[in-house]
């Protein structure tokens, strides 16, 4: 998947090109990621891009021409790429939103600065706005970050394990369940419990179970919102149940 990066500070996106994951998606050539500075298409001696807002306020925008020439830019390498601008306006980015993204041969990703862009950019030259969540933060590159690392999860062959995806949180529906590994026993946490014998019993049939039942009953607690969603089946509605009656217990 190829990724145009449109920002005035591309040097950041180094986060994700040498490092974990993503860093190794790069080397295999399974992302692969171009740079587009605005700054470097502004045509005063400056390098001018951005400016007042009209109507007064605080702040700079930036201005359409070095960001409409810098998407040229990467439209010519990929002259059918959609264009995203990361926004807290846009759309929240969840999981089902991921996996239509990752459908994409390639995108051009549009990191704002400053106050924002000016609104006739966003008109004409941007197909979808993306928000990774209800806050505000300086700058487009870690938003537009976050979608690269999420959307480089989801190609094959990137995580070693297709299962692991498939198992993390959101990607059915449910959040994750609980997960332990070695050491069995940690004295000092006596109080956060032991490790769920069932995990230790080998038995593959039981351990599924138990995760799914744990799945639902963390979903259930934590966002209902999710479980409504997801929408249980008979089978699953009995799990939680279960799930609920030995919470009492404990
Ligand atoms: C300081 S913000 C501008 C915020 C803008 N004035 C507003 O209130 O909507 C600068 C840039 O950070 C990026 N940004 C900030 N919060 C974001 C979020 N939640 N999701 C995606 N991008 C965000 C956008 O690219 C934005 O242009």
């Amino acid at each position: 998947m190829w990724f145009g990066m449109v920002s005035l500070f591309p040097e950041v996106f180094k986060a994700l090109s040498d490092y974990g994951v993503t860093g190794r998606a790069v080397d295999r050539g399974v992302i692969e990621l171009d740079y587009f500075n605005p700054r470097d298409f502004a045509l005063d001696k400056q390098h001018t891009v951005d400016d007042k807002p009209y109507g007064g306020g605080p702040g700079m925008l930036m201005k359409v021409q070095p960001m409409r020439d810098a998407i040229n830019a990467a439209r010519q390498v990929r002259e059918l790429s959609r264009v995203v601008y990361l926004s807290p306006c846009g759309q929240r980015l969840d999981q089902e939103e991921l996996k239509k993204l990752a459908e994409f041969d390639d995108l051009i990703l549009v990191s704002g600065r400053y106050e924002g862009v000016d609104e006739r950019l966003l008109k004409q030259e941007v197909d979808l706005e993306i928000s990774i969540g209800d806050y505000v933060i300086s700058g487009g590159e870690l938003a537009a970050m976050v979608l690269v690392d999420g959307l480089t999860r989801l190609l094959p062959g990137v995580v070693g394990d297709k299962e692991s995806v498939e198992r993390d949180s959101f990607f059915h529906g449910l959040l994750d369940y609980p997960q332990y590994t070695r050491p069995a026993e940690i004295k000092e946490y006596a109080e956060a419990g032991d490790v769920p014998p069932v995990l230790l019993s080998g038995n593959h049939l039981e351990i599924a179970r138990w995760r799914h039942k744990q799945a639902l009953g963390k979903t259930y607690e934590r966002r209902p919102d999710l479980l409504t969603q997801y929408n249980p089946g008979e089978k699953e509605k009995k799990l939680l149940e279960e799930y609920l009656e030995e919470k009492s217990l404990n």
